[in-house]
């Protein structure tokens, strides 16, 4: 028997994988073995990309802009031409912020944040669910893996407002999936990253990569993760050593909030 935490034969698909957190899960799921199609709104960089992570057909780069339905429809067409009628790994990582102070904060950073956080993750969920259920199995199930955010589970005081109640629906939502999915063999988790060297946490380091240091303060570890730390428990949740666990909120986050 192979080893559980073998993904050779497999498919996922890393939304927003050409860069950042998407791009280290992306990574670490090719290296286990999986081929993997990742997406960016530039099918020029999600190409670029696809062939750094890896030089022969086992990453593949798609484009869409997954702040609409029809976006998330064309994706799922897309990704069956290419890569066939079997998903064993659905990866929901595109994602997007916006900072204001409360006294400021404008309705427009509404719409978009919620549309890629949320409301997309799930159509691309019931766009998939037959190329899901067909790769699923008892012993080993399709895998619906969010990538939520611990500034859904505690309150951070990011003054994001709209970035942490999309990611707050998005744990619930996973929840949700996992109890209406378990029969059919899928299960569904969330991943709440704490702080990652991304675009996202720019502002939080100096020119040198160095973290603010009020920021290293709240976390417990004293730092942020590293990329092969996301990429390890992205392929843990998708092999088959987490056959049995479903409807999960794991945070990954140097302790901010199992020590808070
Ligand atoms: N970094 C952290 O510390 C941290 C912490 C908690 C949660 N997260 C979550 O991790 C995920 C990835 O974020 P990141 O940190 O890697 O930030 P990032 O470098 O800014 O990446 C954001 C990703 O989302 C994609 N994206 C944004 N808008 C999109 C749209 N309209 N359509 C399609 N794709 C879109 C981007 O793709 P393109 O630009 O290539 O189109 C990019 O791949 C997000 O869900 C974020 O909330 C990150």
């Amino acid at each position: 028997m192979s080893s559980p935490f073998d993904l050779t034969g497999k498919t996922a698909l890393v939304t927003g994988g050409a860069q950042g957190l998407g791009r280290m899960i992306a990574e670490g799921l090719a290296n286990a073995g999986a081929r993997v199609a990742i997406t960016s709104r530039s099918k020029e960089k999600s190409a670029a990309a696809a062939k750094e992570i890896s030089d022969s057909e086992m990453c593949v780069g798609l484009g869409a802009d997954l702040s609409t339905p029809k976006a998330a429809v064309d994706l799922a067409n897309e990704f069956r031409e290419v890569l066939g009628d079997e998903l064993h790994v659905l990866v929901n990582n595109a994602g997007q912020s916006w900072g204001a102070d409360v006294d400021d904060f404008p309705d427009e950073a509404w719409d978009d944040v919620l549309a890629v956080n949320l409301q997309m993750p799930f159509t691309l969920v019931r766009e998939f669910l037959p190329e899901l259920e067909k790769a699923g199995q008892e012993e080993d199930p399709a895998r619906i893996l969010n990538i939520g955010s611990i500034a859904g589970a505690t309150a951070l005081r990011l003054r994001a407002y709209s970035y942490s109640a999309s990611k707050a629906a998005i744990h619930q939502i996973t929840r949700d999936l996992a109890g209406d999915l378990a029969k059919r063999n899928i299960t569904a988790n969330a991943i709440l990253p704490g702080f990652f060297p991304t675009g996202m946490t720019a502002h939080l380091r100096d020119a040198e990569e160095q973290v603010n240091p009020r920021l290293l303060a709240k976390i417990p570890m004293k730092r942020m993760g590293k990329p092969d730390e996301i990429a390890a428990l992205s392929v843990f949740l998708s092999c088959r050593a987490s056959a049995y666990i479903t409807g999960t909120a794991i945070p990954i986050d140097g302790g901010i909030v199992g020590c808070g």
